[in-house]
């Protein structure tokens, strides 16, 4: 099982703060049976190019392994990012740097404010220059979306990111399932920052989806997310 959205690396952004937090959030992920993880910090293009992104992520890198020694059992990392949509995004030099590592899908962040057609267009262009984009935990911006907006980003042929915690609200649980089932929702996120407030959370969400689609559902959902990460499949 993949988490696709983890902000695990120490020191990036307002994840991990150090190598013993990420450990302990490796450590937990794979107690809840994650065997791979997509490492993905914050991109933002006012703070960072994408050049000195890329070294700063290989620096955090570097200090997490070297404090994980020989630990055995911890999942694999994949290194990726969580890129926030800016106007002029689809011109970026180098933006396929920024995807999975081994894989041509983009995480992206979208705004927080309801998506013009302008922002549409733009993510488009990103599609038919040849990137795969994943929108980041969608159920953060579907209140706030005109539903025309929605049916119109879901036209473009994006892959749909959702957090674990979409699954385990109460209130959202229903339209998770039912998102899963129209095959809305292709990876699964804990968008975990630390072990307090924000921990790995999937073996919880995991549970919540086995109730709601029960385990063969479940267990087709992880292995086409797989299919998606480790096939290029469209
Ligand atoms: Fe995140």
């Amino acid at each position: 099982m993949t988490d696709f959205h983890i902000h695990v690396l120490p020191g990036m952004d307002d994840g991990s703060k150090d190598a013993e937090t990420s450990l302990a959030m490796l450590r937990r992920s794979a107690s809840h049976g994650v065997d791979t993880l997509a490492a993905t910090p914050h991109f933002y293009a006012e703070e960072n190019s994408v050049a000195r992104f890329l070294s700063r992520r290989g620096e955090a890198y570097d200090r997490l392994m070297e404090a994980a020694g020989d630990m055995p059992g911890l999942p694999r990392l994949l290194l990726g990012a969580e890129v926030l949509y800016f106007s002029g995004i689809s011109a970026v030099d180098g933006l396929d740097g920024l995807c999975l590592e081994g894989t041509d899908l983009l995480l992206l962040e979208m705004p927080f404010a309801p998506w013009t057609d302008r922002v549409l267009r733009e993510v488009e262009v990103i599609r038919r220059g040849g990137l795969r984009v994943a929108a980041a935990h969608i159920e953060r911006y579907m209140d706030i979306q005109p539903r025309r907006a929605m049916d119109a980003f879901f036209s473009l042929g994006t892959f749909i990111q959702c957090n674990g915690a979409f699954f385990l609200s109460r209130r959202t649980a229903g339209r998770a399932a039912r998102m899963l089932r129209r095959g809305q929702i292709h990876f699964l996120g804990s968008d975990a920052h630390n072990m307090t407030a924000r921990p790995p959370n999937l073996g919880e969400a995991v549970g919540a989806m086995e109730r709601k689609l029960g385990r063969t559902a479940v267990e087709r959902f992880f292995a086409e997310a797989d299919f998606l990460i480790e096939g290029q499949g469209e």
